[in-house]
């Protein structure tokens, strides 16, 4: 079994893909499977982690024994996560959370009427920029999904939502994002970058940020 090196800590780590509703029966979403933030789930809480997901829509289970609370959209995400703000340790960002949603939400199913139609989307609310921008104790990681200027989109990323460390995924690359059972990321912290790492499982990526994150949290306790 892994070591006890996040024994205690309160854990929040999000999940999946936002849904956004349009009618009734109609939404816009992504390809989040939410492979990458159960695997850090699972991972965390074998290293002692006090662990809450907070899911959005996932193609795959949760393993039974992690504490999981559901969610749609990019508003449920963020009042789910704001509510377990304070306590929280750790907060980490995997969920791919929808940066528009309709304007309105038809409380009918929409009618089939003109050759076009036109949908009105508006700003979600930034959950980690908003998490970043309250911070007290709280460690925050968010992901980056790329698919261009990897390391400046990132690390302006970073900064902007006050993050601790970003982890970049590129999701142009073969085996990496959205879906797959593996990814590549790089890690960045506010310096810059802290490691490339290779073509690995999300379970592997998970056990090497949280290795990063719990010796991190320590030296901070430390100084
Ligand atoms: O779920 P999988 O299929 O395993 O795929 C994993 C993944 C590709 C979804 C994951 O590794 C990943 O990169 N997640 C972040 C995807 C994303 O939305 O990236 P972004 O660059 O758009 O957003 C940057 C960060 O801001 C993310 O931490 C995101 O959660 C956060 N964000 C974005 C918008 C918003 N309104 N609120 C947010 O908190």
């Amino acid at each position: 079994g892994e070591k006890k090196i996040l024994e205690g800590k309160k854990m929040v780590i999000t999940a999946g893909g936002t849904v956004e509703r349009i009618d009734p029966v109609r939404y816009l979403t992504n390809d989040s499977s939410g492979k990458m933030g159960i695997a850090l789930a699972e991972v965390a809480q074998s290293m002692g982690a006090d662990v809450t997901l907070i899911a959005g829509k996932t193609s795959v289970p949760v393993p039974s024994g992690i504490r999981v609370v559901k969610v749609e959209s990019a508003q449920d995400m963020l009042e789910a996560v704001m509510e377990r703000f304070d306590d929280s340790d750790v907060i980490i960002k995997a969920a791919a959370v929808a940066d528009y949603r309709p304007l309105e939400r038809a409380q009918q199913k929409i009618k089939k009427k003109s050759e076009e139609m036109t949908l009105t989307l508006i700003k979600n609310t930034d959950i980690l920029q908003t998490i970043g921008q309250r911070k007290t104790k709280q460690f925050i990681v968010g992901f980056a999904a790329e698919t261009e200027n990897v390391e400046e989109h990132a690390l302006d990323k970073l900064r902007r939502k006050h993050c601790d460390l970003i982890v970049a995924n590129d999701v142009t690359q073969e085996g990496a994002g959205f879906g797959t059972d593996t990814n590549v990321v790089r890690i960045y912290d506010a310096a810059g970058l802290v490691d490339i790492l290779p073509i690995m499982s999300k379970l592997g990526v998970a056990r090497e940020l949280l290795l990063r994150i719990a010796e991190r949290m320590a030296k901070g306790a430390e100084s």
